[in-house]
């Protein structure tokens, strides 16, 4: 008797890990630092307790869609609630897209380095990812970005601005000159803004009813919600109705619904925890540029950088040595001794900054 093997495409894959240990402070996957406020808890409560468990819950989200279409219309970028698609976090939403618009032997493209999912999932959709390089300092190649898109005319080009793991954000000249590549050839871009509220620019501003392109978000890191398991993401209502055919039918549990919109009446809380991040930010990569070490400028909640010795691997099981948790990049392509830090409380962040002197 042997099980079955999986289908021969998966073979090979490796699943993504990113190592959940019981440390005192964890630094390592860019969450918030802290809870949303007690108003909040409070608020999910009750609506736990008005949910009718035995119902299916709203498979449009109608409530939670026409919120977030609020939110960013307030913010100056005019959304329907038709322009909104909602998923148990961004990366459902990155794995719909990929269903409905690569799907097996479709074509993605990403720039490396760059967040690992974008090739994981194309590759268990069994699509075709292929992948271009970022410049030597990791900004956004265009010439090559544009070569690629003119050369494999890919289904799906994704962008990823703040950019995962190194922090560096696009301008919209960039993201719109590869939009007109993306256009000219068919394809679709999707913009990755899961750290877009840290950044000084959106490419929400490129958004249009017939412009190929959209933009994803989550509620996982500004929102300090990561538990809750939300993303969504805006772009032409024709692309949502699409993606609603192929995403599972009641995906979205009622409760999780509830949570997200209940977030959107803590909008000053969340603007609190985005400027003390970005203030945090700042005195963490302050601090660690007078110790030596390489910083990449960071539009995120966390910075990537080079220790002086060049040693990431020392330094990352020094600090896991005194309970402090960051993300080893060391041994990723290109990254060589790099390790990418989460931006935590101030004194999180004070703790980490001493252990990194006394290493
Ligand atoms: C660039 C990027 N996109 C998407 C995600 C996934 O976020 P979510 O928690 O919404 O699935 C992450 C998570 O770290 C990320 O870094």
């Amino acid at each position: 008797m042997s099980l079955p093997k999986v289908r021969p495409d998966l073979r090979a894959l490796e699943g993504y890990h990113s190592p959940q240990v019981s440390v005192d402070i964890r630094l390592n996957t860019n969450e918030a630092p802290g809870s949303p406020p007690a108003g909040f808890a409070e608020a999910v409560a009750q609506a736990a307790r008005d949910t009718q468990w035995h119902r299916y819950p709203d498979r449009a989200a109608t409530k939670l869609r026409t919120g977030i279409a609020q939110f960013h219309t307030a913010g100056g970028h005019n959304i329907d609630a038709s322009q909104v698609f909602c998923a148990n976090g961004s990366n459902e939403v990155l794995q719909t897209i990929l269903l409905t618009y690569a799907g097996p032997g479709g074509t993605t493209l990403t720039f490396e380095p760059t967040y690992a999912l974008h090739t994981h999932i194309a590759r268990m959709v069994g699509a075709n990812p292929v992948v271009a390089e970022r410049g030597e300092d990791f900004a956004l190649d265009l010439p090559v970005a544009l070569a690629a898109i003119a050369e494999h005319k890919p289904a799906v080009t994704f962008l990823c601005s703040p950019n995962n793991p190194t922090g560096m954000v696009d301008s919209l000249e960039t993201t719109k000159a590869v939009l007109d590549a993306v256009t000219d050839i068919g394809g679709l871009l999707v913009v990755d803004e899961a750290y877009g509220q840290f950044a000084p620019s959106t490419a929400l501003d490129l958004l249009g009813e017939d412009v190929p392109m959209v933009v994803s978000r989550t509620y996982s890191k500004t929102w300090a919600m990561a538990g809750a398991r939300l993303g969504y993401l805006v772009g032409p209502s024709e692309v949502v109705s699409e993606l609603e055919k192929v995403v599972l039918p009641y995906h979205l549990d009622a409760l999780k619904q509830a949570a997200g919109s209940a977030a959107l009446n803590f909008l000053d809380d969340m603007d609190r925890r985005v400027s003390m991040i970005t203030e945090q930010r700042g005195r963490v990569e302050a601090g660690l540029a007078e110790l030596g070490a390489t910083v990449w400028p960071s539009g995120a909640n966390f910075v990537l950088f080079r220790p002086a010795d060049g040693d990431g691997e020392r330094v990352w099981q020094g600090l896991l040595d005194q309970s402090i948790l960051i993300r080893n990049t060391s041994s990723w392509d290109r990254l060589d001794g790099c390790l990418r830090v989460t931006i935590g409380t101030p004194d999180e962040n004070t703790a980490f900054l001493e252990a990194m002197k006394g290493l």
